[in-house]
């Protein structure tokens, strides 16, 4: 083990701040190590913005319920997945940019996310604690238009990070067993992994220190994916440039 490892493993969504603030130093390296990430074709095909003011922070959590890790953290990221750039680029070369089909919207989103990613683990690197925020897409259209996106973006979600003034226990996740397959994908004892998870979940959910409950994770799954996920996303992409 080293440091790097034992940051990832220790990990866990950090949703309350100390009012400390974070240096612009910090800030400015979590901005490089989120450029620092990989990139398919080297496109870089996302956007960040750095939600400083208040109102606007504060329009922000309004649309969404007024989620208090949004409204205090002292850092606030909209990971932006964003193909206007290439846009423009195709403009300034007087080249046609195809239609963005499933193909296109893939890689920004991986792009953005795995920017995300970097500028997390580097962020729990240096001691500060943050969550994502996909509850952005529960009004994309409100989103867009508050930070001014442009046609061919979208805010995938987004960052919030300050020093902790409380941490969570670590959840723990699927056994090895169910998520990694040898040289093809075998299901065979899935159901029987999943029953010895959902015994290891329910023993966490009801001995964690706060919002303790008695829940089976396979029927939360089952119930999440009872309903279509955000419908109004397959709208939204199309209305922004999206084929699909
Ligand atoms: C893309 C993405 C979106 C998320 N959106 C939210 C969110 O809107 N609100 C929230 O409280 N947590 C959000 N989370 C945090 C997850 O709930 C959390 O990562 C998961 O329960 C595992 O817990 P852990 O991060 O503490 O290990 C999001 C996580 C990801 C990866």
């Amino acid at each position: 083990m080293n440091q790097t490892i034992n940051t990832i493993l220790k990990h866990s969504s950090v949703r309350s701040y100390t009012n400390q603030a974070v240096s612009d130093e910090i800030v400015e390296t979590l901005i490089r190590c989120a450029q620092a990430s990989s990139s398919s074709h080297f496109i870089q095909a996302y956007s960040i913005v750095q939600i400083k003011d208040q109102t606007i922070r504060s329009k922000i959590a309004q649309l969404l319920d007024n989620p208090k890790h949004i409204l205090e953290a002292p850092l606030y990221f909209v990971f932006v997945a964003d193909l206007s750039r290439h846009k423009r680029i195709s403009d300034y070369h007087n080249s046609d940019m195809a239609s963005l089909e499933s193909e296109a919207l893939l890689i920004a989103t991986v792009d953005a996310s795995i920017a995300a990613q970097n500028m997390f683990v580097a962020a729990e690197s240096l001691g500060l604690g943050g969550v994502y925020t996909g509850v952005l897409r529960n009004v994309p259209n409100d989103i867009s238009e508050l930070l001014n996106l442009p046609e061919y973006s979208f805010a995938l979600f987004g960052l919030c990070f300050g020093y902790p003034s409380k941490v969570n226990e670590v959840k723990p996740r699927l056994p090895i067993k169910e998520i990694l397959h040898i040289d093809s994908y075998d299901s065979t004892n899935s159901l029987l992994n999943l029953q010895e998870y959902n015994e290891v979940m329910k023993e966490y959910y009801s001995k964690r220190s706060s919002n303790s409950k008695n829940e089976i994770w396979t029927e939360q799954i089952a119930n999440y994916f009872s309903k279509t996920l955000r419908p109004h996303m397959n709208s939204f992409l199309k209305s922004i440039g999206f084929k699909l």
